[in-house]
């Protein structure tokens, strides 16, 4: 037990040794996602009792985001995951074409939020809303935790933004290089030796 508790921390400490620095801590982090769950559970009310809600969170970047972003959403919503990938490997710029995993079917007359971690060339949000647009729902949201300070993520419709950032790389809350980091509890920049 020791030995696994310790080894835990020594993980730790070397995903954090690899940052150069941090763009948005974890306060920060935690008092946006309540103002922005404020405003989603506002349009929430406001649409008819009777429609479903159903958020399509794409994995793997939005696991940390969703789960606390839906901890201040009281109403009665269903989660159904797609997922996405547009960084293949050790690559810290997209690759195009994002290669997106299945969708729900029976999204037919629902409210549907989808929820990323960042916005980036944009091609990921416009993708997953186009395939969602056409199972024919009652309505289409987006909503991402950093959006970078691009032409590009600019102008893809996203309806709810967290954090607008330079366009820089970043790790943490999710968000990863080559699959690693997503555990840091922060969003920061990777040194350049660490890529
Ligand atoms: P887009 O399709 O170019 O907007 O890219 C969106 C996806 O690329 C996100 O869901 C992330 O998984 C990934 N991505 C974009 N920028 C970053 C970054 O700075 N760090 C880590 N992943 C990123
Ligand atoms: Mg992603």
């Amino acid at each position: 037990m020791t030995g696994l508790v310790e080894r835990n921390i020594a993980t730790l400490r070397g995903v954090q040794q690899d940052i150069d620095r941090i763009l948005i801590d974890r306060n920060r982090i935690a008092e946006r996602i309540e103002d922005l769950a404020a405003e989603i559970r506002g349009d929430l009310d406001l649409l008819a009792e009777d429609v479903e809600v159903v958020l399509v969170p794409i994995l793997t970047g939005s696991i940390i985001f969703l789960a606390d972003l839906i901890r201040h959403l009281p109403q009665k919503i269903r989660i159904e995951v797609t997922t996405s990938s547009s960084y293949v490997g050790k690559a810290t710029k997209s690759s195009g074409d994002p290669i997106l995993g299945g969708l729900p079917d029976d999204l037919a007359g629902k409210h549907v939020l989808i929820v990323d971690d960042i916005l980036d060339s944009g091609t990921t949000i416009r993708r997953v809303r186009r395939e969602i647009e056409r199972r024919r729902p009652r309505s289409v949201h987006a909503c991402v935790l950093v959006r970078k300070m691009i032409a590009s993520a600019i102008e893809t419709p996203c309806e709810y933004i967290g954090f607008d950032i330079p366009d820089e790389f970043v790790v943490g809350y999710g968000l990863d290089y080559d699959g690693y980091y997503r555990n840091l509890p922060d969003i920061g920049v990777p040194k350049k030796e660490a890529l």
